[in-house]
Protein backbone atom coordinates (compact mmCIF):
# COMPACT_ATOMS: atom_id res chain seq x y z
CA UNK A 1 0.00 0.00 0.00
CA UNK A 2 1.93 3.23 -0.78
CA UNK A 3 2.25 5.46 2.40
CA UNK A 4 0.44 8.21 1.54
CA UNK A 5 -3.18 8.24 0.39
CA UNK A 6 -5.24 10.82 -0.37
CA UNK A 7 -8.87 11.02 2.42
CA UNK A 8 -12.22 11.70 0.60
CA UNK A 9 -14.42 11.93 3.74
CA UNK A 10 -16.76 14.97 3.48
CA UNK A 11 -15.43 15.87 -0.07
CA UNK A 12 -18.56 16.85 -1.48
CA UNK A 13 -19.25 15.19 -5.07
CA UNK A 14 -18.45 17.78 -7.38
CA UNK A 15 -15.46 18.61 -5.25
CA UNK A 16 -13.81 14.96 -4.69
CA UNK A 17 -13.98 14.57 -8.49
CA UNK A 18 -11.71 17.62 -9.35
CA UNK A 19 -9.40 16.33 -5.69
CA UNK A 20 -9.00 13.01 -7.11
CA UNK A 21 -7.36 13.69 -11.01
CA UNK A 22 -5.99 16.54 -9.38
CA UNK A 23 -4.40 13.81 -6.80
CA UNK A 24 -3.13 11.24 -9.32
CA UNK A 25 -1.49 14.34 -11.28
CA UNK A 26 0.80 15.23 -8.32
CA UNK A 27 1.11 11.66 -8.01
CA UNK A 28 -0.74 9.88 -5.38
CA UNK A 29 -1.49 6.13 -6.02
CA UNK A 30 -3.51 5.02 -3.14
CA UNK A 31 -6.92 7.24 -2.54
CA UNK A 32 -9.23 6.27 0.49
CA UNK A 33 -12.97 5.73 0.06
CA UNK A 34 -16.22 4.69 1.99
CA UNK A 35 -19.76 3.87 0.86
CA UNK A 36 -20.92 6.45 3.14
CA UNK A 37 -18.93 9.52 1.98
CA UNK A 38 -21.62 9.14 -0.75
CA UNK A 39 -18.91 10.06 -3.36
CA UNK A 40 -18.04 7.48 -4.67
CA UNK A 41 -19.80 7.72 -8.12
CA UNK A 42 -17.96 10.63 -8.83
CA UNK A 43 -14.70 9.52 -7.69
CA UNK A 44 -15.25 6.39 -9.99
CA UNK A 45 -16.30 8.91 -13.27
CA UNK A 46 -12.05 10.36 -12.20
CA UNK A 47 -10.65 6.84 -11.92
CA UNK A 48 -12.32 6.44 -15.54
CA UNK A 49 -11.31 9.83 -17.19
CA UNK A 50 -7.68 9.03 -15.21
CA UNK A 51 -7.52 5.54 -16.89
CA UNK A 52 -9.11 6.57 -20.68
CA UNK A 53 -6.60 8.98 -20.70
CA UNK A 54 -3.57 7.20 -19.59
CA UNK A 55 -2.85 9.49 -16.29
CA UNK A 56 -2.60 5.83 -14.34
CA UNK A 57 -2.68 2.20 -15.02
CA UNK A 58 -5.05 -0.18 -12.56
CA UNK A 59 -2.44 -2.10 -11.50
CA UNK A 60 -0.82 1.40 -10.00
CA UNK A 61 -3.56 2.09 -8.24
CA UNK A 62 -4.61 1.46 -4.80
CA UNK A 63 -7.84 2.09 -3.57
CA UNK A 64 -9.66 1.15 -0.32
CA UNK A 65 -13.33 1.15 0.24
CA UNK A 66 -14.93 0.72 3.41
CA UNK A 67 -18.63 -1.31 4.24
CA UNK A 68 -21.51 0.92 5.92
CA UNK A 69 -22.30 0.00 9.06
CA UNK A 70 -26.01 -0.88 8.17
CA UNK A 71 -24.28 -3.63 6.04
CA UNK A 72 -23.30 -5.97 8.78
CA UNK A 73 -25.63 -8.67 7.67
CA UNK A 74 -24.51 -11.96 6.39
CA UNK A 75 -26.62 -10.96 2.90
CA UNK A 76 -25.95 -7.76 3.04
CA UNK A 77 -21.97 -7.60 2.43
CA UNK A 78 -21.45 -8.68 -0.75
CA UNK A 79 -24.25 -6.57 -2.61
CA UNK A 80 -23.09 -3.37 -0.33
CA UNK A 81 -19.59 -4.14 -1.91
CA UNK A 82 -20.65 -4.49 -5.43
CA UNK A 83 -22.65 -1.24 -5.31
CA UNK A 84 -18.96 0.51 -4.31
CA UNK A 85 -17.07 -1.77 -6.94
CA UNK A 86 -19.88 -0.21 -9.81
CA UNK A 87 -19.70 3.32 -8.17
CA UNK A 88 -15.88 3.44 -8.04
CA UNK A 89 -16.07 1.63 -12.10
CA UNK A 90 -13.73 -0.77 -10.66
CA UNK A 91 -13.29 -4.61 -10.74
CA UNK A 92 -11.92 -5.31 -7.98
CA UNK A 93 -10.65 -3.10 -4.67
CA UNK A 94 -7.55 -3.29 -3.42
CA UNK A 95 -8.52 -2.74 0.10
CA UNK A 96 -12.41 -3.55 1.60
CA UNK A 97 -12.48 -2.31 6.09
CA UNK A 98 -15.40 -3.15 8.25
CA UNK A 99 -15.61 0.49 8.63
CA UNK A 100 -16.61 0.48 12.33
CA UNK A 101 -17.46 -2.49 14.49
CA UNK A 102 -21.17 -1.35 15.07
CA UNK A 103 -24.15 -2.50 12.90
CA UNK A 104 -27.20 -0.53 12.19
CA UNK A 105 -30.52 -1.55 10.49
CA UNK A 106 -30.12 -1.69 6.73
CA UNK A 107 -30.94 2.12 5.39
CA UNK A 108 -29.52 3.80 8.60
CA UNK A 109 -26.48 6.12 7.90
CA UNK A 110 -26.39 6.93 11.59
CA UNK A 111 -29.00 5.73 14.11
CA UNK A 112 -31.79 8.56 15.34
CA UNK A 113 -32.75 6.10 18.23
CA UNK A 114 -31.20 3.21 19.78
CA UNK A 115 -33.56 1.16 17.65
CA UNK A 116 -31.81 1.82 14.95
CA UNK A 117 -28.96 0.20 16.52
CA UNK A 118 -28.19 -4.09 15.75
CA UNK A 119 -26.48 -5.27 19.10
CA UNK A 120 -23.25 -7.49 18.61
CA UNK A 121 -25.39 -10.54 19.30
CA UNK A 122 -27.95 -9.63 16.17
CA UNK A 123 -24.95 -8.75 13.64
CA UNK A 124 -22.38 -10.46 14.66
CA UNK A 125 -18.65 -9.40 14.02
CA UNK A 126 -17.51 -12.87 13.22
CA UNK A 127 -20.34 -13.78 10.52
CA UNK A 128 -19.89 -10.19 9.06
CA UNK A 129 -15.68 -11.40 8.64
CA UNK A 130 -16.76 -14.77 6.88
CA UNK A 131 -18.20 -12.82 3.89
CA UNK A 132 -15.66 -10.46 3.93
CA UNK A 133 -13.21 -13.36 3.06
CA UNK A 134 -15.86 -14.96 0.54
CA UNK A 135 -15.12 -11.87 -1.27
CA UNK A 136 -11.09 -12.03 -1.41
CA UNK A 137 -12.16 -15.44 -2.19
CA UNK A 138 -14.34 -14.44 -5.50
CA UNK A 139 -11.24 -12.29 -6.51
CA UNK A 140 -13.78 -8.69 -5.70
CA UNK A 141 -10.70 -7.44 -3.05
CA UNK A 142 -7.62 -8.26 -3.27
CA UNK A 143 -6.63 -7.63 1.11
CA UNK A 144 -9.43 -7.19 4.04
CA UNK A 145 -9.58 -5.03 6.76
CA UNK A 146 -10.57 -3.85 9.82
CA UNK A 147 -11.42 0.19 10.66
CA UNK A 148 -11.75 1.51 13.74
CA UNK A 149 -11.45 -1.76 15.78
CA UNK A 150 -9.22 -2.11 19.21
CA UNK A 151 -7.29 -5.09 20.62
CA UNK A 152 -10.13 -7.08 21.74
CA UNK A 153 -12.27 -6.72 18.27
CA UNK A 154 -9.23 -7.48 16.57
CA UNK A 155 -8.77 -10.56 18.49
CA UNK A 156 -11.88 -11.53 18.57
CA UNK A 157 -12.03 -11.54 14.74
CA UNK A 158 -8.38 -13.26 14.58
CA UNK A 159 -9.14 -16.36 17.08
CA UNK A 160 -11.81 -17.27 14.34
CA UNK A 161 -10.69 -15.87 10.96
CA UNK A 162 -9.61 -17.96 7.72
CA UNK A 163 -7.87 -14.90 6.43
CA UNK A 164 -6.66 -12.92 8.74
CA UNK A 165 -7.14 -8.94 8.93
CA UNK A 166 -4.16 -7.16 7.16
CA UNK A 167 -5.09 -3.67 7.82
CA UNK A 168 -6.31 -1.51 11.07
CA UNK A 169 -7.23 2.08 9.72
CA UNK A 170 -7.67 4.45 12.83
CA UNK A 171 -7.53 8.02 13.95
CA UNK A 172 -3.68 8.42 14.71
CA UNK A 173 -1.76 11.83 14.76
CA UNK A 174 0.57 13.64 17.30
CA UNK A 175 -2.17 14.65 19.65
CA UNK A 176 -3.57 10.60 19.38
CA UNK A 177 -0.81 8.54 18.57
CA UNK A 178 -1.82 5.10 20.37
CA UNK A 179 1.32 3.38 21.06
CA UNK A 180 -0.35 0.20 22.33
CA UNK A 181 -2.62 -0.25 19.56
CA UNK A 182 0.04 0.08 16.43
CA UNK A 183 2.56 -2.13 18.83
CA UNK A 184 -0.34 -4.73 18.75
CA UNK A 185 -0.97 -4.33 15.03
CA UNK A 186 2.49 -4.87 14.41
CA UNK A 187 3.03 -7.99 16.60
CA UNK A 188 -0.25 -9.83 14.65
CA UNK A 189 1.23 -8.39 11.37
CA UNK A 190 -1.75 -5.88 10.92
CA UNK A 191 -0.26 -2.53 9.06
CA UNK A 192 -1.93 0.47 10.37
CA UNK A 193 -3.53 3.03 8.21
CA UNK A 194 -3.58 6.59 10.33
CA UNK A 195 -7.40 8.74 9.74
CA UNK A 196 -7.59 12.12 10.57
CA UNK A 197 -3.28 12.56 9.96
CA UNK A 198 -3.98 16.43 10.84
CA UNK A 199 -6.53 16.09 13.39
CA UNK A 200 -9.49 16.82 11.17
CA UNK A 201 -9.74 20.61 12.85
CA UNK A 202 -13.54 21.01 10.73
CA UNK A 203 -14.40 18.83 14.03
CA UNK A 204 -13.23 21.82 16.39
CA UNK A 205 -14.80 24.91 14.42
CA UNK A 206 -17.99 22.83 13.66
CA UNK A 207 -18.47 22.37 18.29
CA UNK A 208 -17.94 18.24 17.88
CA UNK A 209 -15.36 18.40 20.08
CA UNK A 210 -13.44 20.88 22.26
CA UNK A 211 -9.88 20.30 21.86
CA UNK A 212 -6.99 22.23 21.02
CA UNK A 213 -6.12 22.29 16.77
CA UNK A 214 -3.26 20.29 16.26
CA UNK A 215 -1.80 22.46 13.27
CA UNK A 216 -1.82 25.30 15.42
CA UNK A 217 0.25 23.44 18.07
CA UNK A 218 3.66 25.22 18.64
CA UNK A 219 6.05 22.68 18.81
CA UNK A 220 4.41 20.95 15.34
CA UNK A 221 4.83 25.02 14.27
CA UNK A 222 8.33 25.31 15.36
CA UNK A 223 9.56 21.88 13.92
CA UNK A 224 7.79 22.56 10.67
CA UNK A 225 9.98 26.27 10.20
CA UNK A 226 12.89 23.96 10.97
CA UNK A 227 12.11 22.33 8.01
CA UNK A 228 11.12 24.83 6.09
CA UNK A 229 7.62 22.61 5.85
CA UNK A 230 4.21 23.28 6.73
CA UNK A 231 2.46 21.95 10.13
CA UNK A 232 0.44 19.59 8.18
CA UNK A 233 3.49 18.14 6.40
CA UNK A 234 5.05 17.91 9.83
CA UNK A 235 2.05 15.82 10.58
CA UNK A 236 2.11 14.06 7.82
CA UNK A 237 6.02 12.99 7.68
CA UNK A 238 5.50 11.87 11.54
CA UNK A 239 3.10 9.22 10.40
CA UNK A 240 5.07 8.41 7.51
CA UNK A 241 7.92 7.92 9.62
CA UNK A 242 6.58 5.40 12.07
CA UNK A 243 6.15 3.08 9.40
CA UNK A 244 2.11 3.75 8.62
CA UNK A 245 0.41 4.98 5.95
CA UNK A 246 -1.20 8.16 6.11
CA UNK A 247 -4.26 9.77 4.35
CA UNK A 248 -5.10 13.47 4.71
CA UNK A 249 -7.86 14.53 2.97
CA UNK A 250 -7.88 18.23 0.98
CA UNK A 251 -10.07 19.42 -1.84
CA UNK A 252 -8.13 22.29 -2.76
CA UNK A 253 -5.05 21.81 -5.67
CA UNK A 254 -2.41 23.71 -3.72
CA UNK A 255 -3.15 21.11 -0.44
CA UNK A 256 -3.07 18.07 -2.46
CA UNK A 257 0.23 18.94 -3.73
CA UNK A 258 1.63 20.25 -0.29
CA UNK A 259 0.22 17.14 1.48
CA UNK A 260 2.07 15.10 -0.77
CA UNK A 261 5.68 16.87 -0.49
CA UNK A 262 5.53 15.91 3.05
CA UNK A 263 7.38 12.72 2.09
CA UNK A 264 10.54 15.20 1.26
CA UNK A 265 10.43 16.36 5.18
CA UNK A 266 13.00 14.39 7.19
CA UNK A 267 12.47 14.53 10.56
CA UNK A 268 14.88 13.43 12.90
CA UNK A 269 15.38 11.73 16.20
CA UNK A 270 14.68 14.86 18.24
CA UNK A 271 11.71 16.24 16.36
CA UNK A 272 10.08 12.83 17.10
CA UNK A 273 10.57 12.91 20.49
CA UNK A 274 9.32 16.64 20.69
CA UNK A 275 6.00 14.76 18.45
CA UNK A 276 5.75 12.05 20.74
CA UNK A 277 5.81 14.28 24.19
CA UNK A 278 2.54 16.42 23.10
CA UNK A 279 0.26 16.76 25.42
CA UNK A 280 -3.36 14.51 24.60
CA UNK A 281 -4.71 11.94 23.54
CA UNK A 282 -7.09 13.77 22.17
CA UNK A 283 -9.95 11.73 19.86
CA UNK A 284 -11.52 14.17 17.42
CA UNK A 285 -13.49 11.06 16.14
CA UNK A 286 -15.26 10.00 18.93
CA UNK A 287 -18.19 7.88 17.04
CA UNK A 288 -20.45 9.20 19.82
CA UNK A 289 -23.65 8.97 17.61
CA UNK A 290 -23.11 4.55 18.07
CA UNK A 291 -23.10 5.22 21.94
CA UNK A 292 -26.13 7.01 22.50
CA UNK A 293 -28.19 6.48 25.89
CA UNK A 294 -29.93 2.50 25.06
CA UNK A 295 -27.52 1.56 22.50
CA UNK A 296 -25.40 -1.97 23.20
CA UNK A 297 -22.36 -0.05 22.62
CA UNK A 298 -20.51 2.24 24.74
CA UNK A 299 -17.60 4.07 24.17
CA UNK A 300 -14.76 2.28 26.42
CA UNK A 301 -16.16 -0.62 24.28
CA UNK A 302 -15.01 0.68 21.25
CA UNK A 303 -11.94 2.75 22.42
CA UNK A 304 -8.83 1.43 24.03
CA UNK A 305 -7.65 4.81 25.22
N1 LIG B 1 -12.15 4.91 8.90
C1 LIG B 1 -12.76 5.94 9.43
O1 LIG B 1 -13.68 5.80 10.26
C2 LIG B 1 -12.34 7.31 9.05
C3 LIG B 1 -12.74 8.40 9.86
C4 LIG B 1 -12.31 9.66 9.47
C5 LIG B 1 -11.52 9.81 8.36
N2 LIG B 1 -11.18 8.74 7.58
C6 LIG B 1 -10.38 8.89 6.34
O2 LIG B 1 -9.24 9.67 6.63
C7 LIG B 1 -9.24 10.83 5.82
C8 LIG B 1 -8.59 11.98 6.54
O3 LIG B 1 -9.27 12.31 7.75
P1 LIG B 1 -10.12 13.65 7.92
O4 LIG B 1 -10.60 14.07 6.58
O5 LIG B 1 -11.11 13.44 8.98
O6 LIG B 1 -9.11 14.68 8.53
P2 LIG B 1 -7.66 15.28 8.14
O7 LIG B 1 -7.13 14.71 6.88
O8 LIG B 1 -6.85 15.21 9.37
O9 LIG B 1 -8.03 16.80 7.93
C9 LIG B 1 -8.76 17.23 6.83
C10 LIG B 1 -9.03 18.73 7.04
O10 LIG B 1 -7.79 19.46 6.97
C11 LIG B 1 -7.84 20.40 5.89
N3 LIG B 1 -6.50 20.36 5.27
C12 LIG B 1 -6.04 19.50 4.33
N4 LIG B 1 -4.76 19.76 4.01
C13 LIG B 1 -4.39 20.82 4.75
C14 LIG B 1 -3.19 21.56 4.86
N5 LIG B 1 -2.13 21.25 4.14
N6 LIG B 1 -3.17 22.60 5.72
C15 LIG B 1 -4.25 22.92 6.48
N7 LIG B 1 -5.43 22.26 6.43
C16 LIG B 1 -5.49 21.21 5.57
C17 LIG B 1 -8.95 19.93 4.98
O11 LIG B 1 -9.60 21.01 4.34
P3 LIG B 1 -9.63 21.21 2.73
O12 LIG B 1 -10.25 20.00 2.11
O13 LIG B 1 -10.46 22.44 2.60
O14 LIG B 1 -8.20 21.42 2.31
C18 LIG B 1 -9.92 19.28 5.97
O15 LIG B 1 -10.76 20.23 6.57
C19 LIG B 1 -10.71 11.04 5.51
O16 LIG B 1 -10.92 11.93 4.44
C20 LIG B 1 -11.15 9.64 5.24
O17 LIG B 1 -10.74 9.22 3.94
C21 LIG B 1 -11.56 7.49 7.93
Amino acid sequence: MPALGLGTWKSAPNEAYEAVLEALRAGYRHIDCAHIYKNEKEIGDAFARAFREGLVKREDLWVTSKLWNDSHEREEVLPSLKTSLKNLQLDYLDLYLIHWPVAAKKGVDYPKTPDDILSPSEAPLGATWEVMEEALDLGLVRHIGLSNFNRDKIMEIISSARHQPEVNQVEMHPFLPQNPLLDFCKENNIHVTAYAPLGSAYRVSNGEVDYPILLDNETVRKIAEKHQATPAQTAIAWGIHRGTAVIPKSVKKHRIHENFESAKVALDAEDIERLNALEGPYRYTTGVVWTISGSPYTQSDIWDE
